[in-house]
This record gives C-alpha cells, structure tokens and sequence, in this order.
C-alpha cells in the first residue's frame, strides 16, 4: 500500500493530482537557511505554494520535516525534485490519492473509538434533558465508563435507575405489541431467544456484555460501548471486524417516544436482533469491508447505504413490506408510517441509493425495499466492487484482523487458505449424495 511513495529525491512520474496539486516532505537540517533555498528553487520553476507546515523530525534529531503543497505547471515539478536531488536533499512524495488509514486489527478500535464526533454528554439546547442537571450527570457516567473500554474487557454492568427502567418499560412494552406484525420474520425468531437468553423484559434494561455474549456465539459480532457519536469511516470500520458501537445511557424520561440521537432503546430494541440472524450479519459485514480505505465520497455513498438498509430498511415477506431497520424498530410512529402508502418505497439498488439525500429529525419520505438480506448482501458486494482502493481486504476470523490483498503473494495465500474449504465442501457433497 505503499508502493506510491518515492523516497531519497527519486521523483515519481505520477506525483501530481488532476489539478496539478502536489504534496512532498522535504526533512531538512534547519529552517533558517534550508527552507529559504528550497523555496527559492519552487519559485525558480513557478510553482505555486498552496501550503506550508513543518515540524520537528522524529528519525533524525535536530531536523526538520516540511510539508510543501503546491500547483506546478507542466513538469515544473520534476524539474524542482532534480534540482533538489542534486543537493541531496531527502523528501518524500506524498501519492495523490492517499489511502486513508483503516484499522487492521481488532484492538486498534480502542483508537477509532476514542474519536468521537461528541463526546456524549453535550447536549442540544433543544435536548428534552438539557436543563436536567441529574440526567446530565448521568449522561457523563456512561461516557466515563465508554472512554475507559478497551477492547477485550467485560462491559460494566449498569445500574439503571427505577426512572430508566420505567422509560424502557414504556417503550419496551408499545413495541413489542407492533413487532409481530411489523418486523421482519428473521427479527421475530430472534426476539424470543433475547428474552431467554439476555434478559429482555419489560421491567429489565439488558445488560450489553450479555447480549455481545448471545450475539458472539450466534454470528460472531460483538458490542463495544461508545461515548458518543462517531465519524461514519470510524462506525463502519468496526462493523468489518463485526463489531458495533453500542450506546448504553437510556433517552430523557420525560419523552419517552423521542430521542434526538441513539440510545439503549434504539441499539438494543432496534439493532441488536438482527445482529444475530447470520445473513444479516453477513450484510452487515459487507458495509463494514467494504469502508476499508475508501475514499470520501464512497463513504459517504456507504454511509447512505447503511442509513437506508441497516437504518430504515424495509423488505417483502409473504407478499407484505416489513420493517428490518433499527431506525423504524425502535421508532413507535415510524414503524406504522412506513407500513402506509404515504412514503415513496423504492427497489434496493445501492448505485443510486446511494446518492439519495435523506432528513434525520423526520419521518424519512423514502424507503428502499430488499428483496432479501441475502439479496442485499449480493448487491452490495457488487457495488463495493466498485469502489476505487488498489486492493482488496478480507476478514480474518482466526486472528481477529483484515488481511489486505495487493499482491501475488498475497492473492497466493488467499488461494492456499480457501484450498481447504474447497475439499471440505467436495467432502461434504460426497458423502451428502
Ligand atoms: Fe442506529
């Protein structure tokens, strides 16, 4: 991943983006006398600084690094590399199209996780828990407890408080009287098992460690808390590890039907049953890998995506829409609006919903209907297929990590793991027939 990087004031022939812009870091062994020089050789050759940022060198004490971006005309870049070359100046050519970094082991999410966009506990003034200053705190023991996780501990247990559970209680209990109706078949078989196994109750808030136990066994994801909201790269990345970043604070009491961001409610209610239905998870996996390295705008597209399968998904069965996204499980209204014929329900197609723009306050106007997960899954694989990276990725169950496919080697041990399971299914039909 690399390979794009030129070193030693070898000059790369395809340094430059479309628009000429270019980035290098020179390390020099000061700033006073060196950087002047070298700028003066960018003027020489017309080159058109855009940006310039130093900082002390780590590898060689004393030294610099500088980091010019700039517009060259023409070659007039080349041209400048040579002539610093000559001075044996060291720099590094940045590749135009950086590939963004992704985590590649399980554990590197303590770094995603730490990142959030809010840190859980600035609320809105509009928030019904803003001038609620017991609420406010509360808000900051779930974070403290978020902040401090660090990938392959317990989840702390919670104690919520009798006003917690009466707020689940409510809407536990309006719920579950539209769920048989409304949700999707694969939610309904799992919803019984979560009342076995995990303590769904409508006078019991689930403990998440117990429900990432029960989901760990049944498709290999796992929760992990988070204290506030994360940028969509950092949410997506971890769900290739098969991985979601559960809330577990509970929304204000005094509006028990509305909560302006994710809560308890709406991950453990919303998101979690289908978690354990293994084709969704497959779906769901599938978003995750294929954010690895994307660029921007891709992500955006996969982040849309989400939003209108895992989010506001609604399917065919048996002839009828239901609902699989946890926006519309955990949403009282929403569950009933979308089964109308007031919304615009449309086929899933990824390449252009994608590039629907969609409300987060309101009901949406728009929802994509699946075929089937399996469906989804299918067409998501196509158009991550799509995405511009110079490789592939693929998770490595055993060791918990992504494996990155950018060479014959790489491709060559791909192929000797998968040997295997190719004679164990030539086995398995053998004896089958
Ligand atoms: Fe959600």
């Amino acid at each position: 991943m690399n390979s794009a990087i030129a070193e030693n004031g070898e000059p790369s022939a395809d340094v430059t983006s479309d628009k000429g812009e270019n980035s290098i870091v020179l390390t020099l062994p000061d700033l006073e006398e060196s950087l002047p020089e070298v700028l003066s050789v960018f003027k020489t050759h017309h080159i058109k600084l855009i940006h310039v940022e130093s900082r002390k060198c780590k590898s060689q004490e004393g030294s610099y690094d500088v980091m010019i971006e700039s517009v060259a005309p023409g070659n007039g870049l080349q041209s400048a590399l040579e002539q610093l070359g000559q001075r044996k100046v060291h720099m590094k050519v940045l590749p135009k199209n950086p590939v963004p970094w992704f985590p590649r082991k399980i554990r590197e999410l303590d770094v995603t996780a730490a990142q959030v966009l809010s840190a859980g506990t600035e609320l809105e003034a509009d928030h019904p828990g803003f001038t609620d200053q017991t609420y406010r705190e509360r808000r900051k023991v779930f974070a403290d407890i978020a902040n401090a996780y660090k990938h392959g501990q317990a989840i702390p247990r919670v104690s919520y408080t009798p006003d917690e559970i009466k707020t689940w209680t409510t809407i536990y209990t309006e719920l579950t009287k539209l769920y048989p109706s409304h949700a999707c078949r694969e939610f309904n078989e799992v919803f019984p098992l979560l009342v076995e196994h995990c303590g769904y109750r409508p006078d019991n808030i689930p403990q998440l460690q117990d429900i990432s136990d029960f989901l760990k066994e049944r498709t290999g994801f796992q929760l992990r808390p988070v204290a506030g909201l994360l940028s969509a790269r950092d949410f997506l990345a971890g769900l290739a590890f098969r991985v979601f970043h559960s809330t577990q604070y509970i929304r204000h009491g005094s509006k028990p039907m509305y909560t302006p961001e994710p809560d308890v409610c709406h991950e453990l209610l919303g998101h979690v049953p289908l978690f354990a239905d293994p084709s969704f998870a497959h779906f769901s996996h599938e978003i995750g890998l294929a954010s690895l390295g994307a660029p921007d705008d891709y992500i955006k597209k996969l982040a849309t995506l989400y939003w209108f399968t895992v989010e506001f998904g609604v399917c065919r069965q048996g002839g009828q829409r239901k609902a699989y996204g946890a926006g519309l499980l955990s949403s009282f209204g929403e569950l009933q609006y979308c089964m109308t014929d007031k919304p615009d329900v449309r086929p899933f197609e990824p390449a252009t919903a994608a590039l629907v723009e969609y409300p987060i306050t309101t009901f949406q106007p728009i929802y994509f209907e699946a075929d089937s997960f399996t469906d989804a899954k299918d067409k998501m694989r196509s158009f991550a297929a799509t995405i511009p990276r110079p490789f592939s990725v693929r998770y490595n169950p055993y060791t918990s990590s992504i494996d990155v496919i950018d060479s014959k080697d790489d491709i060559a041990n791909f192929a000797r793991d998968i040997r295997g399971e190719i004679c164990l299914l030539e086995d398995s039909l053998q004896k089958v027939n």
